[in-house]
């Protein structure tokens, strides 16, 4: 077992080099009870570009991940400190309206979990709660949220449709139309390809690089092809910080940090 010198990180700051940045995060730490699962990590997303979070697991991809949106609120027992900065506000400050809050960073997880509803109720169920009724809006919003999500073809005569007998790929594409439904600026994925099959993934991949047109995606994965084929900037992290944060070509082809390069290398501890 090979032992990596924790001090020795490399971490670009996009704002030194004019990108803009659509969220960050400041010296965040996440506690669950006595484990500090994350670690005083500060990394800037920029703005219509797919970021991927590596490492092995268990290092805190997924629980940083979760910040981002406060998801990490419904775990009991959680402590999070540090600034998650979105348009001025720190996410993270009490006051903020959680609800309100994800409408613009919106989260896809590993497994699909669309609610057992028809398509079409799938996608516009969120929009209601947020006062949207009218029904031409819906079908508007429903048709581009599918569309986007590369299913519209597949199931545009189907809309009223079980959402649980599209296939699992068909079902995590819808749950990616139910995320971007609500148009958030920021689009957070949590390993949303790891239970799918080649083909489905390679669809979900598809998906994403048309989606960062509009908007800006942070995605964890265990799947270093994914990660260089889909994005545009790669963190490492290992043992709850970040190791290595640059451009994905360099973190894959040059990186600056030894444990970066065993990991991408697969020759890791
Ligand atoms: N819901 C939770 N409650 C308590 N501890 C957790 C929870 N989720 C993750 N952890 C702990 O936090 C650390 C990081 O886990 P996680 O964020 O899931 O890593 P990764 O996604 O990189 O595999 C681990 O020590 C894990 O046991
Ligand atoms: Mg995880």
């Amino acid at each position: 077992m090979k032992t990596y010198n924790l001090d020795e990180t490399h971490i670009i700051q996009l704002e030194e080099k004019n990108r803009k940045i659509a969220l960050s995060t400041d010296d965040l730490h996440v506690w669950y009870g006595d484990n500090e699962a994350i670690k005083g990590v500060s990394l800037q997303f920029e703005e219509n570009k797919i970021t991927s979070l590596i490492g092995p697991s268990g290092c805190g991809k997924s629980t940083y991940l979760r910040s981002l949106n406060r998801m990490n609120d419904e775990i009991d027992g959680t402590n999070i400190t540090g600034k998650i900065m979105y348009e001025n506000t720190d996410v993270n400050s009490k006051i903020v309206d959680v609800y309100e809050m994800r409408k613009h960073i919106g989260m896809v997880f590993q497994r699909p979990n669309p609610f057992s509803k028809s398509i079409y109720g799938n996608i516009t169920f969120a929009l209601k709660q947020h006062g949207i009724k009218d029904k031409k809006q819906l079908d508007e919003i429903v048709e581009t949220s599918l569309k986007q999500a590369a299913l519209w073809d597949q199931v545009k005569d189907d809309l009223n449709k079980s959402a649980l007998a599209l296939s699992g790929g068909q079902q995590q594409r819808l749950c990616i139309a139910r995320a971007i439904a609500m148009k958030p600026d920021v689009l957070l994925l949590d390993e949303p390809a790891s239970a799918l099959d080649p083909i489905s993934t390679s669809k979900v991949e598809e998906t994403l690089i048309n989606l960062k047109e509009d908007y800006t995606i942070i995605i964890v994965t265990h799947n270093m092809q994914q990660a260089s084929r889909i994005s545009d900037y790669t963190a490492f992290f290992y043992m709850g910080q970040v190791m290595e944060y640059d451009k994905t070509r360099k973190i894959f082809t040059r990186p600056k940090i030894q444990a970066t390069d065993d990991y991408v290398s697969g020759h890791f501890g």
